[in-house]
């Protein structure tokens, strides 16, 4: 039987020596490398580098090591600075991540704002690193960089952050909120997977099955981190309850009520689980990881 907590211990440990080794180790350390350091390595769940070697894993293929654990790196990356800006006082004001002082708390502002510029830059140049590119077939590493780009930028990540600023206070419909978690944390998500699935040379087929478990499982996790935010354990969650209600934003919760978004979010597991029918046994790691994603507590 599959153990999902052995695995993500597992998959985690490969990440974060992987992450350690792409900061420069100096002496003394630069301010800025401090507090990239202090959000990149706080201990995220690194849900998205995960979903990026489990959907390569997935597919089947043998990739080499050093182009997916960039891809899976590079995706944390944009993950972070991501956190680290939509905690700065002119976005959520967030004063706890990961349990510890959000960035601009531990440093000051423009600290904050060129360590999230500097995470993001440096995903860039790992994942289009040379020797990120050795053994990769074709045009799979080019195809990757295209990925994370879309995902993160205007048509993306950025559009989802700046609905959600712009709806504070207002009552979006059921359509709207769904784009809006699509792109807010959808996006980023369905890249990890895509980037993973490239990498190994997933046929088209695939690919779009994939997809597809990436976006039900995209709006499944943002549903279940609306949830969290009205009933979870600040202190296993490493951030602050109740934030959304106090600053006006739209959530599954506030629009939907607690119940019927608990139900959602299972019924967005099993759409996801669903796309996976074609696969075999090599995908039991991406079918474990959309239970863990809506029974969550952190
Ligand atoms: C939090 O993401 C922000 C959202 C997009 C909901 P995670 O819940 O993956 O945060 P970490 O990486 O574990 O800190
Ligand atoms: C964060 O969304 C999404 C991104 C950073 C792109 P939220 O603002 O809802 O997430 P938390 O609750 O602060 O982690
Ligand atoms: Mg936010
Ligand atoms: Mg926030």
């Amino acid at each position: 039987m599959f153990d999902i907590k052995i695995y993500l211990a597992k998959q985690r440990a490969r990440i974060d020596h992987a992450l350690a080794a792409c900061l420069a180790h100096c002496e003394p350390q630069p301010r800025i490398v401090a507090a990239m350091r202090h959000s990149l390595m706080a201990g995220g769940k690194r849900l998205r580098p995960v979903l990026c070697l489990a959907a390569a894993e997935a597919v089947g293929h043998p990739v080499p090591e050093k182009a997916l654990m960039a891809a899976a790196c590079a995706l944390e990356m944009v993950h972070t600075y991501s956190l680290i800006h939509d905690d700065l006082p002119a976005m959520d004001d967030d004063a706890t991540r990961r349990g510890c002082p959000t960035c601009h708390v531990a440093f000051d502002e423009a600290t904050a704002i060129l360590a999230g510029d500097a995470l993001l830059t440096l995903a860039f140049e790992v994942l289009s690193a040379p020797e990120a590119a050795v053994g990769v077939d074709g045009d799979r590493g080019r195809q990757t960089v295209y990925e994370l780009a879309r995902a993160a930028g205007y048509q993306g990540m950025i559009e989802g952050q700046m609905r959600d600023m712009v709806a504070e206070n207002t009552v979006l419909s059921p359509d709207a909120l769904e784009a809006l978690h699509h792109l807010k944390t959808g996006a980023l998500i369905r890249a990890a997977v895509r980037m993973g699935a490239i990498l190994a040379g997933a046929s088209q087929t695939a690919l779009a099955d994939l997809d597809t478990y990436a976006r039900h499982l995209g709006l499944a996790f943002q549903v279940a981190d609306d949830i969290l935010n009205v009933k979870g354990d600040p202190v296993l969650m490493g951030k602050a309850a109740g934030t959304d209600a106090a600053r006006g934003k739209n959530t599954y919760p506030s629009l939907l009520g607690l119940a019927a978004s608990e139900t959602l979010a299972v019924q967005l597991k099993d759409r996801a689980l669903q796309a996976l029918a074609s696969f075999g046994t090599t995908a039991e790691p991406l079918r474990a990881i959309a239970g863990y994603t809506v029974g969550r507590k952190r």
